[in-house]
């Protein structure tokens, strides 16, 4: 990937039978809440604030939440443009509108698979201990070549049996990721389609296979981040001959891929890069005008929910200071970049609501510059999954980068080798783009803040 130039439990939010207690990060308490006060075993409930209890790993009493004093009431969210006052995410309201309201995360099996046998291999009984834990935590499944496909049919459908056996509506998270001429503009991502050999075909084939599994599980919800890095490629990187070269394909198959997965109701975020790529001043007016001529394009599709930003990279959502590398740039972390977008695209008819990747972004002011992308070494997992997000625009900050899933070779002699996963802030000894890289999720657990 390219990453410049770049609950949640979820939220078992009004289990209409309360007594079932919340599961793993569920919701377990707080002003308007009247869902469960009790966690699952191995699970505590612990205030967040006032509007905010969530069951967290551990097992300390007490278990249950402190009822609520106060009368419910519509939480204090910052304006649009605002600079943010303060680091702790304000209390917000969930609104009924947020495709993650009322729905448990389905856990990624193939994700659970990695962790389990990382855990393994783990000799540091603390360490371990730790890593055991990331497992549990809500994650996207990638679907990056056309031949994982099936096994999405597989998820859903042991997702639709978790909701009959548990009484829960699953919510299963994906990635779209299969472009032809993917990551245009850099060489470690990419991919298995290319435009001059049936690619735009190819891909359509995939995104209809994804449609037909959708299809067949109506009752599991599928909340899917569209297309990592494509349309930020068209913004800024249209200077790289590949990208040129890939525009129209990218708009041709990123507006199939949205029209298609809205006829199953599948909920979409396109992939709106980060506050270090989109978010110069120079970029944000051409980024909203891409985005909304898509969405318009498309026939403003139902399910295309909003944007998605800070997939795979390592920005703060609202940064203590600004890091140094991030100089010249106001819109420093990825708040303030969503309050500068937002109103840019519903200005253009994009009324969008944002997702924002916090799975690596634990530890800040670890990169040389703002543009490395590729395994920075340093980096630590970070806010956990969750709904309260400070923010009415965020509808959840989530895990989309499988922590411990590889960015990029450092193999030179690799065909994909990229110089960005070469450089001195880019962990060494790294295998292919996509593949495990076990030290580097030791040091992601190592370094995890909030810790594991
Ligand atoms: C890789 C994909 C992988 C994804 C998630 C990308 O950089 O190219 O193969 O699925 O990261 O780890």
């Amino acid at each position: 990937m390219f990453k410049f130039s770049a609950l949640v439990a979820l939220v078992t939010l009004v289990p209409a039978f309360t007594s079932a207690q919340s599961g793993l990060y569920g919701q377990c308490g707080g002003i308007g809440w009247s869902g469960s006060t009790s966690c699952v075993s191995g699970a505590t409930c612990t205030k967040l604030n006032d509007y905010y209890s969530q069951c967290l790993p551990g097992s300390a009493a007490p278990t249950s939440a402190p009822a609520p004093t106060s009368a419910p009431t519509t939480a204090p969210t910052s304006a649009p443009g605002s600079p943010t006052t303060s680091n702790a995410p304000q209390p917000t309201a969930v609104p009924a509108d947020n495709p993650y309201t009322g729905y448990d995360i389905f856990l990624s099996p193939f994700y659970q698979d990695e962790v389990a046998a990382a855990v393994t291999k783990i000799s540091d009984a603390s360490l371990k201990a730790k890593a055991a834990k990331v497992a549990d935590i809500p994650n996207f499944t990638w679907f990056d070549v056309i031949a994982k496909v099936p096994t999405l049919g597989t998820y859903l459908s042991q997702a639709n049996d978790k909701a009959k056996s548990t009484g829960k509506k699953q919510l299963l998270q994906i990635v779209v990721y299969d472009l032809p001429d993917r990551d245009c503009a850099a060489l470690a991502s990419n991919g298995e389609f290319s435009i001059a050999n049936n690619g735009l075909a190819n891909y359509k084939n995939y995104i209809d296979q994804i449609v037909a599994q959708v299809k067949k599980f109506p009752d599991v919800r599928v909340v899917a981040v569209i297309e990592p890095d494509s349309l930020a490629n068209l913004v800024t990187n249209l200077n790289v001959q590949k990208c040129s070269g890939a525009q129209d394909a990218y708009k041709q198959g990123v507006t199939y891929a949205i029209q298609q997965l809205n006829t199953v109701g599948v909920y979409m975020y396109l992939d709106a890069g980060h506050a270090g790529w989109l978010g110069w001043s120079a970029n944000l007016t051409p980024a909203a005008q891409l985005f909304a001529q898509l969405y318009k394009g498309a026939g403003s599709p139902k399910f295309v929910r909003g944007l998605a930003t800070n997939v795979a990279n390592y920005n703060a959502l609202s940064a203590s200071s600004p890091d140094p590398i991030t100089q010249g740039n106001s819109n420093y972390d990825e708040i303030h970049y969503i309050n500068a977008l937002a109103p840019a695209l519903s200005s253009q008819g994009f009324p969008a609501k944002f997702l924002v990747d916090q799975g690596r972004s634990g530890v800040q002011n670890i990169r040389k510059e703002w543009g490395d992308w590729c395994n920075v070494k340093g980096a630590g997992f970070g806010q956990r999954p969750t709904l309260n997000t400070g923010s009415s625009l965020i509808d959840a900050i989530v895990w989309v980068k499988p922590g411990g899933e590889c960015d990029g070779t450092s193999d030179t002699s690799a065909v994909r080798y990229d110089a960005h996963c070469g450089l001195s802030d880019a962990a060494p000894n790294a295998p292919e783009a996509g593949s495990w890289f076990q030290s580097y999720f030791e040091t992601l657990v190592a370094n995890a803040n909030p810790p594991l």
